[in-house]
C-alpha cells in the first residue's frame, strides 16, 4: 500500500456560467474540485488550507474511517471548522473499500462548489468483478445559481420559507449545450466498439436525479463503491450524496449523442425542472451530423425510480459476501420529514417557518464538536436520549397532526460497540410526502427493506432481503413509505446521519449515533491528530 498526498487550496475563484460571473468558493481554482485517487487500503493524506473569508471544513463522504473520526469532517460533529488562515491534515486509511465516492465540503452551503470525485482502485492486481472496461471518467452531476448559495439559504432562514431552487443542473461543471451563454459543456469522446466505466456522482444541493444518454444502454456494476449484480437500464437514479458506476458499450453509429441529468421529484414543493446535458461524441463524428437526442423522464416518474431501486442487489460473491447482520440488538424505528415552528421574526410566513425532524427532534448544532466533548469528556455539549421510536406514534402517510411543531436537542443515540442496528425510516405527510436521501456517516449499511405507506413491524419484516440487499452510504426514503437498513456498529466514534437535501440538513433533518470504544485490542478510536481545529 502507498501513502498519497493531496493539497487543498480552498480559494476563491470568479466563475461565468449562465451569461454571468461570481466568485465562488472551490479547492485549487476548479469546479467541480481535484479528483483523488487511490488504491483499496492506502492511506491518504490530505492538507486542507483555508484561504477564503468562511470556516471551512471537508468531509470524505463514504470513507468509513474506521478508528479515525478525526478526518471525517462534518463541522461541529467530528470537529470544529478550520478557520481562515488555517490548514488541517485529513489522514485515513481505505480500509477494504474500492470503488467511487466523493467529497465535499460539510459547513454552510459551500458543497455546492467545493466538491468533487475520490477514485479508489481495487489493490494491484485484483481485477474489477466484471470485464475491464477500456477507459473511465468521472461525471460529477451538480446545480449552478446566478446568485450567492450562502445568501440564498440564509435569506431563506430569515424568511422561514423555502429557498429558491437552481437556476441550472450542470455536468462536470457545465450547464451544457442547451443553457444560455453556453460555451459548449462537457464533451466524452468515444471510440466505437470500446467500453467506458463512468463514475456518477451526485452532487447537487437539493435534487434526486435521473441520468440518461441517448441511443446507449447502461449497466450498473456499483453503487457508493460497493459491487452490485450487473444489470441494463436506461435510466439512472441517483439521489444526492449516492455515486453509481455504469458502464456503456459505444456500439451505434458514429454521432453526437446527448446525455442528461435531470429532477425526479415527486412532492408538489419548490419544483425545479432544470436539465443539464452533455455530449457522447465518436471519433469520426461528421460536423453535420446532428445530435441524437433524449427525452427525460417526467418530473414525478415514481415508476422509473422504483424500477431502478428495485433492480438494486448486492453482488454478494465469494471475494465479496454481503455481511447483512441477521440479529438485530438495536431496532429501531425514526420518522423523518418537515414540520412547522412558530417564529415570530419570520415574515412572509406568518411567523411560522419550516423546520425538519427525526422523530419530532429538530437536531440543534452545538458549538464544540460533539467527538471532541465525547472524547475529552465535555459535559453540557450533547445528550444521548434521541428516542429510538417516534415519541407519539401517528399515522405518519395520512392526515396530519394539528400539532406540527417538533422539538429542539443536540441529542445523539448511543451504540456498544459492535451491536447491530436494524433502522427503519419512515417518511411523513406532514406537510407533504417527500424522497428523503438518508446518509449515515462512519458506515456502509444493508438496505434490507422498503414499502409505501406506514411501516409494519408485524408483517413488513417477513418480505426482509437478508440475503443479497444493496449495501450502500446514501438511501432514499420514498415519498410516503419507509426503508429498513442493518448495520454493525464496529466503528467507535460520533457518526453523524442526515438528509443530504441540504435544505432539509438545514431545517434539521439530522441526528448523530455515539459508538463507543469496544474492550480489545483496535476497538477504540485513534488519538486525536495534534492539529485537530479548536472552536
Ligand atoms: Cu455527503 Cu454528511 O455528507
Amino acid at each position: 500500500c502507498r501513502v498519497r498526498h493531496y493539497k487543498f487550496d480552498v480559494v476563491t475563484k470568479n466563475t461565468s456560467r449562465l451569461c454571468s460571473s461570481k466568485p465562488i468558493v472551490t479547492v485549487n481554482g476548479k469546479f467541480p474540485g481535484p479528483t483523488v485517487y487511490a488504491r483499496e487500503d492506502d492511506t491518504v493524506l490530505i492538507r486542507v488550507v483555508n484561504k477564503v473569508k468562511y470556516n471551512v471544513s471537508i468531509h470524505w463522504h463514504g470513507i468509513r474511517q474506521l478508528r479515525t473520526g478525526w478526518s471525517d469532517g462534518p463541522a461541529y460533529i467530528t470537529q470544529c471548522p478550520i478557520r481562515p488562515g488555517h490548514s488541517f491534515l485529513y489522514n485515513f486509511t481505505l480500509t477494504g473499500q474500492r470503488g467511487t465516492l466523493w467529497w465535499h465540503a460539510h459547513i454552510l452551503w459551500l458543497r455546492a462548489t467545493v466538491h468533487g470525485a475520490i477514485v479508489i482502485l481495487p489493490k494491484l492486481g485484483v481485477p474489477y468483478p466484471f470485464p475491464k472496461p477500456d477507459h473511465e471518467a468521472v461525471l460529477i452531476l451538480a446545480e449552478w445559481w446566478k446568485s450567492d448559495t450562502e445568501a440564498i439559504i440564509n435569506e431563506a432562514l430569515k424568511s422561514g420559507l423555502a429557498p429558491n431552487v437552481s437556476d441550472a443542473h450542470t455536468i462536470n461543471g457545465h450547464p451544457g449545450p442547451l443553457a444560455n451563454c453556453s460555451t459548449g459543456g462537457f464533451r466524452l469522446g468515444v471510440e466505437p466498439g470500446k467500453t467506458y466505466m463512468l463514475r456518477l456522482v451526485n452532487a447537487a444541493l437539493n435534487e434526486e436525479l435521473f441520468f440518461r444518454i441517448a441511443g446507449h444502454t447502461l449497466t450498473v456494476v456499483e453503487v457508493d463503491a460497493t459491487y452490485v449484480k450487473p444489470f441494463k437500464t436506461d435510466t439512472v437514479l441517483i439521489a444526492p450524496g449516492q455515486t453509481t458506476n455504469v458502464i456503456v458499450s459505444a456500439d451505434q453509429s458514429a454521432g453526437r449523442y446527448m446525455l442528461t441529468a435531470s429532477t425526479f421529484m415527486d412532492s408538489p414543493i419548490a419544483v425545479d425542472n432544470n436539465t443539464a446535458t452533455a455530449t457522447l461524441h465518436y471519433s469520426g463524428t461528421l460536423s453535420s451530423t446532428p445530435t441524437v437526442l433524449t427525452a427525460t423522464p417526467p418530473l414525478n416518474a415514481t415508476p422509473v425510480a422504483n424500477k431502478f431501486t428495485n433492480s438494486l442487489r448486492a453482488l454478494n460473491s465469494a471475494k465479496y459476501p454481503a455481511n447483512v447482520p441477521l440479529k438485530v440488538d438495536h431496532s429501531l424505528l425514526f420518522t423523518v420529514g418537515l414540520g412547522i415552528n412558530p417564529c415570530p421574526s419570520c415574515k412572509p410566513a406568518n411567523g411560522s417557518r419550516v423546520v425538519a425532524s427525526i422523530n419530532n427532534v429538530t437536531f440543534v448544532m452545538p458549538k464544540i464538536a460533539l467527538l471532541q466533548a465525547h472524547v475529552f469528556n465535555i459535559p453540557g455539549v450533547f445528550t444521548t436520549d434521541f428516542p429510538g421510536n417516534p415519541p407519539a406514534p401517528f399515522n405518519y402517510t395520512g392526515p396530519p397532526p394539528s400539532n406540527l411543531a417538533t422539538s429542539s436537542g443536540t441529542k445523539l443515540y448511543r451504540l456498544a460497540y459492535n451491536s447491530t442496528v436494524q433502522l427503519v425510516l419512515q417518511d411523513t405527510g406532514i406537510i407533504a410526502p417527500e424522497n428523503h436521501p438518508l446518509h449515515l456517516h462512519g458506515f456502509n449499511f444493508f438496505a434490507v427493506g422498503r414499502g409505501l405507506g406506514n411501516y409494519n413491524p408485524n408483517v413488513d419484516p417477513k418480505n426482509f432481503n437478508l440475503v443479497d440487499p444493496v449495501e450502500r452510504n446514501t438511501i432514499g426514503v420514498p415519498s410516503g413509505g419507509w426503508v429498513a437498513i442493518r448495520f454493525r456498529a464496529d466503528n467507535p466514534g460520533v457518526w453523524f446521519m442526515h438528509c443530504h437535501l441540504e435544505v432539509h440538513t438545514t431545517w434539521g433533518l439530522k441526528m448523530a449515533f455515539l459508538v463507543d470504544n469496544g474492550s480489545g485490542p483496535n476497538e477504540s478510536i485513534l488519538p486525536p491528530p495534534s492539529d485537530l481545529p479548536k472552536c
